[in-house]
C-alpha cells in the first residue's frame, strides 16, 4: 500500500532536479504521473538558460515506468497557458483525473543590482516563475475539482520568498508572488477540501546552481559554500529533502494544513 495508490499527479519541471525527484517519490507511493517540461517546445532567452531536454524528460518517464506506474510526458513551456490546458485535459482523459499538482518549473539568473537588471530578464522571470505557476493551476484545478474528492496543490517557492535577497530582486519578487498565490488558492478551494500550500526550499545543488555559476560567473564550489554559510545547519540540502515535504503536503498526513508556507532551508530564513 502506497500513500497515493489510485491517484494522479501533475508535475511541472519534471525533466530533472527536484521535479524528477518529486515525480519518482510520488510514483513510488503509487500515483500515476503527468510529467511536464520544456524539452524541445522552445527556449528560454534573457537569460540564456539551459533547460531540460527531451531526453531528460524521457529519462524521468522511463524511471517512473520502471516503478510500474504510468507516466505521460508533455513538452510544454509553462508560459504557454493553452499548451498547459491541453496537457491537463489529456492527463485527465488518459489517466482518469488529477488529484495532485506540483507547480515546480522555474529558472534562476545571474546577480544584478536593480539598476542594471535588464527589463527582459525581469519579464522572463515573472513569466516563468510566477505566471507559469498561475497557468499550471488554471489548467489543472478544474480537473481536481471535477474529481469531487478533495486534492492537494503544492506551489514551489524558495527561501527567497521568505527572506528577500539583493541582486536577485526578480527571483525574489516572483517567488513572493507564488506565496501569495498559494494562499489565495487555498481560500478559494477550501470549501471543496482541496488544499494548497507553498513550499520554500533553501539552496539545493541542482542544475539551477549550475545556471547561477554560468550566468553569474561564480564558481560552483564557492556558491555551495555560500549556501551552507547562509544556514543554521550549514549542510547541503538535497532534492530528496524538498521531496519529503512535497510528499507530506500531498498526503493525508497533512490533511489540516492549507494556505501555509512550509520552509525547508536548514534554518536559513532564521539566521
Ligand atoms: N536549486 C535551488 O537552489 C532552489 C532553491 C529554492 C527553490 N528552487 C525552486 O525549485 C524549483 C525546481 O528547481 P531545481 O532546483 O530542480 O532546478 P532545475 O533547473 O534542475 O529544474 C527546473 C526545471 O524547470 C524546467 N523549466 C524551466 N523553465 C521552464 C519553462 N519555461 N517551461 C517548462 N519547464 C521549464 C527546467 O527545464 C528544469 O527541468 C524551481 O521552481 C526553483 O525556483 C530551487
Amino acid at each position: 500500500m502506497g500513500l497515493f495508490d489510485g491517484k494522479v499527479a501533475f508535475i511541472t519541471g519534471a525533466g530533472r532536479g527536484q521535479g524528477r525527484s518529486h515525480a519518482l517519490r510520488i510514483a513510488q507511493e503509487g500515483a500515476d504521473v503527468a510529467l511536464v517540461d520544456l524539452g524541445s517546445a522552445g527556449k528560454v532567452e534573457n537569460p540564456d538558460y539551459r533547460t531540460s531536454t527531451s531526453d531528460d524528460l524521457a529519462e524521468t518517464q522511463a524511471m517512473v515506468e520502471a516503478l510500474d506506474r504510468r507516466a505521460l510526458t508533455f513538452e510544454v513551456d509553462v508560459r504557454d497557458h493553452q499548451g498547459l490546458k491541453e496537457a491537463a485535459d489529456r492527463t485527465a482523459a488518459e489517466l482518469g483525473g488529477i488529484d495532485y499538482v506540483v507547480a515546480n518549473a522555474g529558472i534562476s539568473d545571474g546577480f544584478f543590482p536593480i539598476w542594471d537588471l535588464p527589463v527582459e530578464n525581469w519579464q522572463t522571470m515573472l513569466d516563468i516563475n510566477l505566471s507559469g505557476v498561475f497557468y499550471t493551476c488554471k489548467a489543472t484545478v478544474p480537473h481536481v475539482r471535477a474529481r469531487g474528492e478533495g486534492g492537494s496543490i503544492v506551489l514551489i517557492g524558495s527561501v527567497a520568498a521568505i527572506k528577500s535577497y539583493g541582486w536577485l530582486a526578480h527571483y525574489s519578487a516572483a517567488k513572493f508572488g507564488v506565496r501569495g498565490l498559494a494562499t489565495a488558492i487555498a481560500k478559494e478551494l477550501a470549501p471543496e477540501y482541496i488544499r494548497c500550500n507553498s513550499l520554500h526550499p533553501g539552496a539545493i545543488n541542482t542544475d539551477m546552481t549550475a545556471a547561477m555559476e554560468y550566468l553569474g560567473n561564480v564558481p560552483r564550489e564557492q556558491l555551495l559554500q555560500q549556501f551552507r554559510d547562509q544556514q543554521l545547519l550549514e549542510r547541503n540540502i538535497e532534492p530528496r529533502d524538498s521531496t519529503a515535504a512535497v510528499v507530506w503536503l500531498l498526503s493525508d498526513e497533512s490533511r489540516f494544513v492549507t494556505g501555509q508556507e512550509i520552509i525547508v532551508d536548514g534554518g536559513e530564513s532564521k539566521k
